[in-house]
């Protein structure tokens, strides 16, 4: 029900309002009191405000500029019948949304009513799917508009705020460091620090000292007192980074701190608490690890208690177009260069592409593009030497191979429908005739794997 507050000091005027609008289908508060009516506004539950401009106690303007001074949002329509242009002026510059001069016909009312409802509803929906399209397509850094990326953000966000551990899986290059910040960044802990570790890099025992910190004395180089990142991350993240790498003998160790919340440091005796949020990354397949007895299964299921997996770019080419934009927005910047446009040619031949460095392959070769770029589009020439040729994803799919008929037949559909449509101009009734199939069948496929119509 929509709430109008009428604020009048002529009873009989003010009721009849209230007969019409009720009338409506509008919920009507009538208010003769312009102070109280500015209480009553406060509410926030009024849809719009219908005010006379001349009242003895607090005029038409005065209320309007204290309630737009205290920020009220409520649109506020102001009536009068000795309306001048200067009083609809002054009216609307203290920011009245509307001016109706009294006697009115009833219809005038209403239709001035009825626009508002429609504005406000296009303004909202306007919002909504703002909001929307920073939801889906954004993360912190993160883009993405490809189904599986939705589903990511959607992920992340539902899982940030709880401690459970998170294994984020994914080939090298798929964004699970940035995964890992979103987690933090988007959980009750983004203010405390966030800690990343890489398990590979670091030889075992210097590993050991560096994670659980160490006591004066526990080995001949610990002169002094040592901090383990565990106790810096503290009321924060941890990040494992390639916990896959993590050697057998902390393994165990690790799902002891884990389990009891306590760490213990090297050559203490000891053990205090810790509230640390634990995030770990691999790129191995962990149950096969598992499996083959190079990671503990206890482990393993302490650590996977939320899954999550991100395919890898050659799955997801729908994100490519986003994901260069994205990455020439940024090169520019930091190149202090306006490179803002890729030419069909080339955004075909990124497209096609199967990346095995994933993003980062991406990243690195926005970049490189941007810098030999010589004006502000990117063309096929400033890509890579060879890339060219290396861009048949189907061929490279069944190089691959890839056995999934499911999986390979999509690339290649992809793939036909992509060159048709660059064939023609994009030109989807001569596009279908090529490929051989139906209007309808191509507007739904476009549709499916979100393929960008070229511009004619
Ligand atoms: N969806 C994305 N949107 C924007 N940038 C991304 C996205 N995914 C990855 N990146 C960028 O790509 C690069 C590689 O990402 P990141 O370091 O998180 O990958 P990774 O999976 O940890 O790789 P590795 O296994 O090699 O360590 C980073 O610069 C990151 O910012
Ligand atoms: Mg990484």
């Amino acid at each position: 029900m929509r709430e109008i507050l009428v604020v009048d000091d002529e009873r009989g005027f003010g009721e009849m309002l209230r007969t019409l609008l009720t009338k409506e289908q509008y919920a009507v508060t009538y208010q003769p009191d312009p102070e109280r009516a500015l209480e009553n506004l406060a509410t926030g539950r009024f849809a719009v405000v219908l005010c006379d401009v001349k009242m003895p106690r607090l005029s038409g303007q005065a209320f309007l500029q204290r309630s737009k001074e205290r920020g009220d949002t409520t649109p506020i329509i102001m009536m009068s019948a000795y309306g001048t242009i200067d009083t609809v002026l002054e009216c609307m510059k203290l920011g009245a949304y509307d001016y109706i001069g009294k006697p009115f016909k009833p219809d005038e009312l209403v239709l001035v009513l009825r626009k508002l409802e429609e504005r406000e509803g296009l303004r909202q929906e306007n919002q909504r799917l703002k909001r929307e399209l920073q939801k889906t397509h954004k993360l912190d850094n993160m883009v993405g508009r490809s189904a599986p990326m939705r589903k990511l953000f959607e992920i992340i966000q539902k899982v940030a705020d709880y401690k459970s551990t998170v294994l984020i899986t994914g080939e090298s290059g798929t964004g699970k460091e940035l995964v890992a910040r979103a987690l933090h960044y988007n959980s009750g802990r983004a203010k405390g620090p966030f800690i990343a570790v890489n398990c590979g890099a670091i030889p075992e025992q210097l590993l050991e000292s560096e994670l659980f910190g160490y006591v004066k004395g526990a080995f001949t180089d610990a002169r002094s007192d040592k901090r383990g990142l565990f106790a810096e991350a503290n009321g924060g993240t941890l990040f494992l980074d390639e916990i896959g790498e993590l050697p057998l003998p902390l393994q165990v160790k690790l799902l002891r701190v884990i389990q009891e919340e306590e760490v213990r440091r090297v050559g203490d005796t000891k053990s205090f608490k810790i509230d640390v949020r634990i995030v770990a990354a691999t790129i191995r397949n962990l149950s096969e690890e598992v499996d083959g007895r190079r990671f503990r299964q206890d482990l393993f299921y302490r650590l996977n208690v939320l899954p999550v997996h991100i395919p890898p770019l050659r799955e997801r080419p729908e994100d490519i177009p986003l994901l260069v934009e994205h990455f020439l927005k940024q090169s520019s910047l930091r190149l202090g260069k306006k490179v803002n446009q890729v030419d069909p040619e080339a955004m075909r031949l990124l497209t096609g592409y199967p990346w095995p460095g994933n993003v980062r392959e991406l990243e690195n070769t926005v970049e490189r593009a941007c810098v030999f770029a010589d004006k502000d589009t990117v063309t096929r020439d400033v890509l890579p030497d060879g890339f060219v040729a290396m861009t048949d994803r189907v061929r490279l799919t069944l190089d691959s191979g890839e056995l999934s008929i499911k999986k390979t037949t999509r690339i290649i559909e992809n793939e036909l429908i992509t060159r048709a449509l660059h064939a023609t101009g994009g030109n989807r009734t001569v596009a279908a005739r090529l490929l051989e199939i139906s209007h309808r069948a191509l507007l739904y496929k476009i549709k499916e794997y979100e393929i960008d119509i070229p511009p004619r």
